[in-house]
């Protein structure tokens, strides 16, 4: 696959999606050698640090393009998971084939030991989890005892390439100087470093890898060099060698924090649009029709460990970057703009029957991390209201340990209000008869803007006041 400096410069123009075509897979087989130096049509071995969701994708992608994968992990199951053949990530097309293709034909293996996989690797990626700690600053802990623990294996030749989301200069300034200390190797002379952004979407990850341009930046030129060659060799999609791993580490956080931004734009016109009476996705349809505007969506917050954590990690080192820190605030205070709603329709909220459905991040993927469910939950209870809660991704004890009392579907509810935190297509199931006290839905996601109330049930959505929600989206 190609290798280029810039992506393609024509799309990138445009401000509307951009349609990315699936890139077939180009490459001969693979001659694999040892040790391995960057020479196209060859394959090594590669070690895989943090074989979660994203990095068992990654194992996968690798293992197929001809290369020997060894994941690492700190947990039994997982690697007793991949050593029997077995995918442990649910809901990503293909891979649980993939995983016991690359098991059955001898490619992929799994290990607790970090040291012994980067001493047989020719490439170590790190895609372990880099969080924020109370203070919104970057929680490093995870990433620095990966570098630990991989860093008495490395030996002159190794290349490492951070996939995990950091803020600007880490690779070079935090961890590079930490492996030539661990291992008394020198950066571009025999340890080769580089950063190269993961930007796959859950439960589109092999999807995804065939698709995004791969973007890196090393240390120095041969860094990138050999940084590039690896993902030409493992990838169909093209390889954008960047000037530096700072421009590669500045992209995902500029890519993460500007839908941030644009969300908070869009949850301001939805207020906006509330006090007005305007529908506002007929409003954003309307302005995105043209390729210069891509106005996201509105809604109740923004959840996951990408979108709300990113704009930290650039306020981290950039705190005069006021736009970034008050989109996080505009987005963060959706809560409160629901519960409002929620006062207005019903007054006072002490002893309020209220039913949240869905408690993870977004519909479809079972994940709590940084989900605005957990603060909503905390507000409503906060405000006097009885918090029940229903998601099909999570069982009765999850939704407990949540802090809310699991409502079975079907079950007849006191409920009084209900609120959608995630826009999952089951919602749209619901019977209202099973709500005999309901007075008001609040339509977290606008996903529910179709359905028929019944009277005296008031329909509130995100910048979509009732009466005009069937006016055209
Ligand atoms: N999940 C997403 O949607 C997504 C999307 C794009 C990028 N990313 C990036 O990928 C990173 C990882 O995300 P994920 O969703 O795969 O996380 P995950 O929690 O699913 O997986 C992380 C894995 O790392 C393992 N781990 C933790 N510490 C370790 C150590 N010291 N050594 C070896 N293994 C260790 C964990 O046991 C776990 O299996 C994120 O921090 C982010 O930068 C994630």
């Amino acid at each position: 696959m190609t290798v280029t400096t810039r992506p393609l410069a024509a799309p990138s123009m445009l401000g509307g999606s951009i349609e990315l075509p699936a890139h077939p897979c180009e490459h001969d087989p693979a001659r694999r050698v040892a040790p391995w130096t960057g020479q196209p049509g060859t394959a090594g071995t590669v070690a895989v640090v943090g074989a979660g969701k994203m990095g068992l994708p990654l194992c996968a992608q690798f293992a197929g393009h001809g290369w020997r994968v060894v994941a690492v992990d700190v947990q039994p199951a997982v690697v007793d998971a991949i050593n029997a053949g077995v995918s442990h990530v649910d809901g990503e097309p293909g891979l649980a084939e993939a995983v016991a293709r690359a098991h059955a034909d001898g490619s992929l293996s799994a290990t607790l030991d970090a040291a012994a996989a980067a001493r047989e690797a020719d490439v170590v990626v790190l895609i372990v989890p880099v969080m924020l700690d109370d203070e919104q600053q970057p929680d490093y802990r995870y990433m620095d005892a990966a570098v630990a623990s991989v860093a008495p294996g490395l030996h002159a030749g190794s290349t490492v390439i951070f996939e995990t989301t950091l803020p600007v200069g880490d690779t070079r300034h935090r961890f590079a100087p930490r492996l030539e200390h661990a291992t008394g190797l020198a950066s571009e002379r025999d340890l080769f470093v580089a950063f190269s952004p993961e930007r796959l979407y859950s439960g589109h990850a092999l999807a995804n890898l065939a698709q995004y341009p791969k973007l890196v930046g090393g240390l120095g030129e041969e860094s990138r060099r050999l940084a590039a060659a690896f993902y030409a060799s493992v990838l169909d999609a093209p390889v954008v060698a960047m000037s530096n791993a700072e421009a590669a580490e500045f992209s995902k956080l500029a890519d993460t924090t500007y839908r941030d931004v644009n969300i908070a734009l869009a949850n301001e016109f939805a207020r906006y649009a509330d006090r007005v009476g305007v529908d506002i996705q007929e409003v954003i349809a309307a302005a995105n029709s043209q390729p210069y505007s891509h106005i996201h969506q509105p809604g109740i917050g923004v959840g996951g460990h990408c979108i709300p954590v990113y704009p930290h990690f650039l306020l981290s080192r950039a705190p005069e970057m006021e736009l970034v820190s008050l989109s996080r605030r505009v987005n963060d205070g959706q809560i409160g703009v629901a519960i409002k709603a929620l006062q207005k329709e019903l007054g006072s909220l002490e002893g309020v029957e209220v039913l949240v459905l869905g408690l993870t991040y977004r519909d479809g993927v079972k994940e709590l991390a940084y989900s605005r469910a957990l603060p909503l939950i905390e507000r409503l209870a906060f405000h006097g209201a009885i918090v029940s809660a229903y998601d099909p991704l999570l069982t009765p004890d999850e939704i407990a340990r949540c802090g809310a009392r699991p409502w079975a579907w079907g079950e007849e509810s006191p409920a009084r209000a209900v609120l959608t935190q995630t826009a999952d297509p089951a919602f749209a199931g619901l019977d209202w008869a099973w709500f005999p006290d309901l007075h008001v839905l609040y339509d977290g996601r606008n996903s529910l803007r179709d359905a028929r109330m019944p009277a005296g049930v008031a329909y509130h959505g995100v910048g979509v006041p009732a009466g005009l929600r069937a006016s055209g989206r």
